[in-house]
């Protein structure tokens, strides 16, 4: 078996719901201007007592279910994320815990809102080695928890949230490629620039130069499309469902267009979620998945960027 495919997806998004009206009494803005300018009405924030492992637990026993699988069938894990539970252990360590798994290679991956795509990569690349048959593959965030609440340019950006899929050993791809990339050159355009090893502990809340991730972003998906289908051979003609990071309506909109696909192959997630980084688009899959839209033999292709900057696809038959 030299391939891998996607066995089964699962997703969790926590309770509480803060609309845009919310946010007017919170920040200077306007539900008509975040719509408009984002796509978003709503996201979901976790609990003060939830956690990032929290949302990745149930995300990853849905996916487990409707794999079919068991625990113990995992014999890797791996969680993008980007606003883990602590420093270390890493938020995959306490997931295994938490799945009662025992002696499986397990870490986290931080790559922000490519974090996803990123993980997509290293688990299809253990699959086809041999080094493992069924991966446990999770973007979990909490980004609520790193957002300035006086900050209008941002906090109305994102929400919380977590989605799963199961990897697993298959003659047939499957995942047809994998592309990611990285540009530390921008570092500065979307960053939490704290952290403990530069002695700025405090200063740990997004900063983002919008209009110009805007614009890199847009241009840059437009080359990563064009790269995933060149190395295959493919055409737009051969893309069934685009499933993109939920970062903006009007990206994803850019993207759809690049490639002459109508806004009904692909699967939006972000007005009900905002962007969810690393979870949305395991989000978006396990939301067609269910709702009976994405189907078996599919061509699905998955694209993201972020900070760092960081992006990248994923090209598979469901
Ligand atoms: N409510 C009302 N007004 C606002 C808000 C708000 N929430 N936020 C900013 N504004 C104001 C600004 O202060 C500015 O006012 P001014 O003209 O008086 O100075 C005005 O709106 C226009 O601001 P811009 O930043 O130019 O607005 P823009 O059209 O670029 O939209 C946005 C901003 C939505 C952030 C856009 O730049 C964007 O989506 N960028 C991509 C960022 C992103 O998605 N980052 C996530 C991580 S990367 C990724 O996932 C792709």
């Amino acid at each position: 078996m030299k391939f891998s495919r996607i066995l089964g997806t699962g997703s969790y998004l926590p309770a509480r719901v803060m609309t845009n009206a919310d946010l007017e009494s919170i920040v200077d803005t306007t539900d008509a201007w975040i719509r408009e300018r984002t796509g978003i009405e709503s996201r979901h924030l976790v609990a003060d007592d939830e956690t990032c492992c929290d949302l990745a637990e149930v995300a990853s026993w849905r996916a487990l279910e409707s794999a079919g699988l068991r625990p113990s069938d995992i014999d890797l894990i791996l969680v993008a994320t980007t606003t883990p539970d602590q420093f270390f252990p890493s938020t995959a360590c306490l997931l295994q815990q938490r799945l009662d798994i025992h002696g499986c290679p397990a870490f986290d991956l931080q790559a922000v809102c490519a974090g996803f795509v990123y993980a997509m990569d290293v688990a299809d690349k253990y699959i086809r080695t041999g080094a493992a048959k069924h991966v446990l593959v999770v973007g979990s965030e909490t980004f609520s928890r790193v957002l300035d609440w006086s900050d209008r340019a941002t906090c109305v950006l994102f929400g919380d949230g977590a989605g799963a899929v199961v990897i697993g050993a298959a003659d047939e791809p499957g995942i047809i490629s994998t592309h990611i990339h990285a540009d530390g050159t921008y570092k500065d355009l979307l960053q939490i620039p704290g952290g403990h090893g530069n002695g700025r502990p405090d200063a740990a809340f997004v900063e983002m130069r919008g209009n110009e991730v805007f614009r890199f972003a847009v241009t840059t998906l437009g080359r990563i499309v064009d790269e995933t289908l060149e190395a295959n051979g493919m055409t737009r003609d051969d893309i069934d469902w685009l499933i993109p990071h939920q970062a903006n309506i009007r990206i994803i909109q850019a993207t759809a267009r690049k490639l002459d696909l109508p806004m009904d192959r692909v699967v939006v997630t972000v007005q009900e979620h905002g962007n969810t980084s690393s979870a949305s688009i395991p989000l978006a899959l396990d939301q067609a998945v269910r709702d009976g839209r994405v189907k078996r033999g599919e061509t699905i292709l998955m694209e993201a960027f972020g900070g760092g900057f960081t992006w990248g696809s994923v090209l598979a038959k469901y």
